[in-house]
């Protein structure tokens, strides 16, 4: 088994990282003593491995409740749904949540821990490749609202996050390269080493070798709780985490959702990012060629439809909740392996990578 020590102080925690800990929870349930359990999940999760867990539960209160699956889901009325089951059941603060399932789960329950008698402890197992590597370590909660995607939530830590890396055979193929756009986003922003491990190993990685994926996951989480532990909410290096995610959130919008996985579109932003990278911060062009090579062998985008307009996708990017008074905030590589926010970028040039 992998350990993954997120160092936040009286809120530090690990993340436990191997084959079946969701089907043998032994080793790591034996060591919590919640007399109740609640076990939040979606509709797609539910069937596949709600059974096998909660049958380890045996003696304790559990309470099931089970989230139609999808962004659409991440809502204020599910949330309160959340709340209100917990009610119902006379939950009391001396019970835990487990989310159970990709970042839409992980985000809506945690935010419900938060919340529920002013924060109960609350356990991640995150089930999507994206959910493993970022949305359940780091504490960031939330559910979207109608003016914005998670406009409402909190910083709230979980107690631990199990990754069983078996989940990971049944994930859809889309789902599972998504997932991988932000892995590699870690070794452009933090670790040059790790960057060149994941081209060494893209075949495997490709094919969902576990042996190989479980130590490119832990060191997705270590170098996501270093980055956390240096900025807990979100003030100042945290926002590095946001490389290739300024031009995403303007596809996303002008797509309306509908075209693009958020990694799919978080794939594009970085290759824009870069080649801004290229153009202000003097980075080689075979940084952004390797890129492109591994995102498209992972079945990635790198660059927009060609029905998209490019108008739009600008547009869009107007409205970025991270935009700061001297104008749009802009994650960029100084070399791979290093990270920098500008948000003087002269809005031609930054235009100049989308068109
Ligand atoms: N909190 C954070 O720091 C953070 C960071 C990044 C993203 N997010 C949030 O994460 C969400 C996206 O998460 P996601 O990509 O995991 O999407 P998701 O939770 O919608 O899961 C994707 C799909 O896969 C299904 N699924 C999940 N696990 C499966 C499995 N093992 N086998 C088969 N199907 C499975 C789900 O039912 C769903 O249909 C967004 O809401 C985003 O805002 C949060």
């Amino acid at each position: 088994m992998i350990e993954v020590s997120v160092p936040l102080g009286k809120r530090a925690y690990s993340i436990l990282i191997e084959r079946g800990l969701l089907s043998h929870p032994h080793t790591w349930l034996a060591s919590y003593y919640y007399q109740e359990w609640v076990v939040v999940t979606d509709e797609n999760v539910a069937p596949l491995y709600l059974d096998a867990f909660v049958n380890h539960l045996t003696g304790k209160r559990v309470v099931t409740i089970v989230l139609p699956s999808g962004e659409q889901a991440k809502n204020i009325d599910h949330w309160l749904m959340v709340l209100n089951k917990m009610l119902q059941a006379k939950i009391s603060r001396s019970g835990c949540l487990v989310a159970l399932g990709g970042g839409v789960v992980g985000d809506l329950a945690g935010f419900a821990a938060a919340c529920y008698h002013r924060g109960i402890d609350f356990i991640q197992i995150p089930t999507t490749l994206l959910a493993m590597v970022d949305s359940s370590v780091g504490g960031k909660t939330a559910v979207n609202h109608s003016l914005g995607k998670n406009m409402i939530g909190a910083f709230y830590q979980p107690k631990n996050v199990i990754i069983d890396l078996n989940v990971l055979s049944t994930l859809p193929s889309r789902e599972y390269a998504a997932g991988l756009a932000e892995v590699v986003k870690y070794g452009l922003i933090w670790d040059e080493h790790f960057f060149e491990l994941l081209e060494q190993k893209a075949t495997m990685i490709q094919e969902r070798c576990l042996d190989v994926l479980g130590r490119v996951i832990a060191r997705c989480c270590e170098i996501k709780g270093e980055v956390v532990a240096l900025d807990e909410t979100d003030s100042n290096i945290r926002a590095i985490l946001n490389f290739g995610h300024t031009f995403a959130h303007g596809i996303e919008v002008a797509t309306n959702y509908q075209r693009y996985l958020h990694g799919e579109a978080v794939a594009i932003g970085m290759c824009m990012a870069l080649e801004l990278g290229v153009i202000l911060e003097e980075l080689p062009v075979s940084l952004l060629e390797r890129t492109r090579h591994w995102l498209t062998t992972m079945s990635l985008p790198t660059s927009l439809d060609d029905d998209i307009d490019p108008q739009a996708v600008w547009n869009a990017m107007q409205w970025d909740k991270k935009k700061t008074s001297k104008g749009l905030r802009f994650v960029l590589l100084a070399r791979l392996g290093k990270a920098l926010v500008r948000d003087d970028v002269n809005v031609e040039i930054a235009k100049s990578v989308i068109y």
